[in-house]
C-alpha cells in the first residue's frame, strides 16, 4: 500500500498533486500499466561487438523537476518525426506546459524560477523555463514539496504492482499539447509579449514555418525542406 499512502490531503494545495490525489484508476488501466512497466523493464540493450570510435558521453544533466525524477531531460524518442523538436523545447519549456491542462482552468505562463527583474529581453535562460501558474503558484511545486521527496525516495523500492498504481496516478491528469498551441497567432496559450518577446520575436514564433508544416501534414509525410518554403 506504500504507493497510495503517498497521497494524503496535505498535498491538496498544489493543483497537479491534487489532481493525482483525485485520480481513480480502473482495474483495466492498472493491469495495462503493470504490463507497460514489465515490458519496459525487460528491454535489454544489445551489446555492440566493436567499441564505438567516438566516446559517448553519459547524459549527465538532470534537471531537478518532478518529471525528471524518472524521465531524462531529453525524454522524447517514440515519434521519430517530432522527437528532436520536442526535446529541443525542454531546454526552455517545462514539461507541464505541454503535458498538463485542466478543463476550464486558464493558466498564466511565466518564466520560472523568475528571471532577474532587469531581464526584459526574451532570453532563454540556463535555468528558467516557461511554466504554468495557477492562482499565483506554479502548478507543480518545487523539489522541496513532500510528495516530490517521497516519490524520489520510494519509487525505486516499490514492488511492480505499487509502481503501476503510482505511475497510473501520476499520468492520469497528463495530456500532450501539439505545436499549434504556441505557434499560432490567434489562440496561443502563451502571452509572448508578457514573457518578454519583442514584436519580431513574437512574429517569428507565431509564424514558425517548421511548426506549421508539421502540424498540417500527416505523420507519414516525409519532411522535405523545400516544402517549408510554401
Ligand atoms: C515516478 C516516476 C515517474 C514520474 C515522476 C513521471 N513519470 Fe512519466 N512515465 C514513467 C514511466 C515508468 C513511464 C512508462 C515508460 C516510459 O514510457 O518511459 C512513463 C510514461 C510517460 C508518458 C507516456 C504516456 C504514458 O502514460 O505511458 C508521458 C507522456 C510521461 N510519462 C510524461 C510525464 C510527465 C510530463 C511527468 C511530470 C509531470 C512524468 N511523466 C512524471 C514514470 C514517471
Ligand atoms: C513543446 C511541448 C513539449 C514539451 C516541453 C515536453 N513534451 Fe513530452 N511530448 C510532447 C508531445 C506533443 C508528445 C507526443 C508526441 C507523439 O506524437 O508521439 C510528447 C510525448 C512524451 C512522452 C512519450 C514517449 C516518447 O518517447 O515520446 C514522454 C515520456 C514525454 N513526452 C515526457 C516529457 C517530459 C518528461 C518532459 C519534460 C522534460 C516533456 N515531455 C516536455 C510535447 C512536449
Ligand atoms: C508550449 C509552447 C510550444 C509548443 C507546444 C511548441 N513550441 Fe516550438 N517554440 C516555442 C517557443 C516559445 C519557441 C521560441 C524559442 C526561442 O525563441 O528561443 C519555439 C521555437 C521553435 C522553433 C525554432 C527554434 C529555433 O531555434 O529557431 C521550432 C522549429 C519549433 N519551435 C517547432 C515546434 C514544433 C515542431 C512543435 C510541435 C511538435 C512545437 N514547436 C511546439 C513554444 C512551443
Amino acid at each position: 500500500m506504500l504507493g497510495l499512502m503517498l497521497f494524503t490531503s496535505v498535498h491538496a494545495d498544489n493543483l497537479y498533486f491534487s489532481k493525482i490525489e483525485q485520480a481513480t484508476i480502473s482495474d483495466k488501466q492498472l493491469a495495462e500499466t503493470q504490463q507497460q512497466l514489465q515490458d519496459y523493464q525487460t528491454v535489454t540493450i544489445q551489446k555492440i561487438t566493436l567499441p564505438p570510435f567516438h566516446k559517448r558521453s553519459e547524459q549527465t544533466s538532470k534537471t531537478d523537476s518532478f518529471c525528471t525524477l524518472c524521465h531524462l531531460d531529453l525524454p522524447h524518442k517514440d515519434n521519430v518525426r517530432l522527437r528532436s523538436f520536442l526535446n529541443m523545447h525542454t531546454r526552455y519549456i517545462a514539461c507541464e506546459t505541454c503535458h498538463f491542462e485542466v478543463k476550464n482552468v486558464k493558466f498564466d505562463y511565466r518564466w520560472w524560477p523568475e528571471l532577474p527583474k532587469n531581464n526584459k529581453l526574451w532570453q532563454p535562460h540556463s535555468t528558467a523555463k516557461i511554466t504554468p501558474f495557477s492562482q499565483e503558484k506554479p502548478v507543480i511545486d518545487s523539489s522541496t514539496h513532500p510528495l516530490f521527496q517521497q516519490v524520489k525516495e520510494q519509487w525505486k523500492n516499490l514492488v511492480l504492482s505499487e509502481q503501476a498504481k503510482l505511475k497510473a496516478k501520476i499520468h492520469q491528469p497528463l495530456t500532450e499539447t501539439g505545436c499549434s498551441k504556441c505557434h499560432n497567432d490567434e489562440k496561443n496559450i502563451l502571452d509572448l509579449k508578457q514573457l518578454g518577446a519583442s514584436e519580431s520575436q513574437q512574429h517569428a514564433i507565431e509564424q514558425n514555418k517548421i511548426a506549421h508544416f508539421l502540424a498540417r501534414t500527416k505523420d507519414d509525410t516525409a519532411i522535405r525542406l523545400i516544402d517549408l518554403l510554401h
